[in-house]
């Protein structure tokens, strides 16, 4: 079983949505996945259709009264299991203060299902306290959703302090696995700058023990799609409310790369070669790359913040680069071998990434 905590402790970066909509992809694969949510807000029970309030009693129950865990799961969808919770997980903490063993408690609940199930995967609290202790102590695998905004990296140091001390004091197989850029605005100049500056942090991490050595930008990021902030107010997955939005494709890439691709070995560009024809196949406007290059060069009088981003294909002739080359964006380089619809009647340039 693969045991996946969604951890950040700032609010409103995608966590919640991260949790359901990844473990959804996984289920309509056909394995077996738990998620367990561990926000007294219960937003995730709430996301996935269920009543909080009544139903909303399994993580507390768990923590606090020894429930069994695999008799506390609520089967949500096909092949998808939760550990529903609701305002009452507010009191675990207090009252298991005096408890020894207070931050391994899920843990050893988590240990009896090893066997049935393929993930499990953890919704944590916007917080490092008792609750997120416990995320961490009972999986292998932390993956961190960050909103790519001008403060993204406030707060990293302490989250990667508390993983380190959790991974030395009772977890010692504990990595960060993965950062997942959600919410990603492609107009937005910063979203690639926040990214390249957490490339930046990682690669000077490669070398050490710390357990984000081995971490790795999700090479496909989450775009900002209204339909994803409609869903849970339906107790929908995004594949339930609008399976073909960006929303719904770029979860199910997700997934895909985290299923098939992620972990040592794996190449990005291999994973992006593997998906690029979809990708064609769905952003179907532009027919050539021509077509892409003509439109940036139509564009090039418009404002560096308007600009959205477009891949293009690695074919394109050098030359054919050139114009593009003077507009207010530089090119770094070529990669994907496919041409991403623009939005009509929207500024934008051609990037051109590696
Ligand atoms: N890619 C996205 N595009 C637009 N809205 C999103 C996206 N991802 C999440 N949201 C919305 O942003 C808000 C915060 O997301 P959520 O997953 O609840 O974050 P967290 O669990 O980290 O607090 C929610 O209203 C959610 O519906
Ligand atoms: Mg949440």
């Amino acid at each position: 079983m693969r045991t996946i905590a969604v951890l950040n402790q700032k609010g409103g970066v995608g966590k919640t949505t991260t949790v359901v909509n990844l473990a959804a992809a996984l289920a309509m694969q056909g394995l077996k996945v738990v998620v367990i949510d561990l926000d007294p807000q219960s937003h995730l029970t709430i996301h996935l259709g269920v009543n909080a309030e009544l139903d909303g009693n399994g993580t507390y129950n768990v923590l606090t009264k020894s429930a069994d865990l695999s008799q506390a799961l609520i089967n949500v969808r096909g092949n998808l299991w939760l550990l529903g919770a609701n305002i009452d997980l507010v009191g675990a903490e207090s009252e298991l203060v005096s408890v020894v063993g207070r931050e391994t408690i899920l843990r050893e609940a988590v240990e009896s299902m090893v066997e049935s199930f393929d993930y499990l995967i953890i919704d944590c609290p916007p917080s490092l306290g008792l609750l997120t202790l416990n995320a961490l102590a009972a999986v292998k695998e932390v993956l961190i959703p960050v909103q790519p905004h001008f403060l993204a990296l406030q707060g990293f140091g302490k989250l990667l302090q508390t993983v380190s001390l959790v991974g030395r004091r009772i977890n010692p197989e504990l990595k960060i696995t993965a950062i997942l850029l959600c919410i990603f605005d492609g107009r937005v100049t910063l979203s690639a700058e926040v990214k390249a500056d957490i490339e930046k942090f990682l690669e000077s991490a490669r070398a050490t023990q710390s357990p984000w050595s081995e971490a790795r930008i999700i090479p496909v990021h989450v775009r900002r799609n209204i339909k994803l902030a409609e869903a849970p107010s339906y107790g929908k997955t995004i594949f339930e409310y609008e399976p073909k939005c960006n929303g719904a494709i770029d979860y199910r890439h997700v997934a895909d790369y985290v299923h098939n691709h992620m972990g040592a070995g794996s190449r990005d560009d291999e994973f992006l070669a593997s998906i690029a024809e979809e990708i064609d196949e769905l952003d179907s406007t532009l027919e050539s790359v021509e077509e892409v290059i003509e439109a940036a060069h139509a564009a090039q009088t418009t404002a560096v913040e308007e600009l959205v981003e477009v891949s293009a294909s690695a074919e394109v002739a050098p030359t054919r680069l050139g114009p593009i080359g003077r507009s207010k964006r530089r090119i770094v380089s070529v990669v994907t071998p496919s041409a991403r619809r623009l939005p009509a009647r929207r500024p934008f340039a051609v990037t051109l990434r590696k």
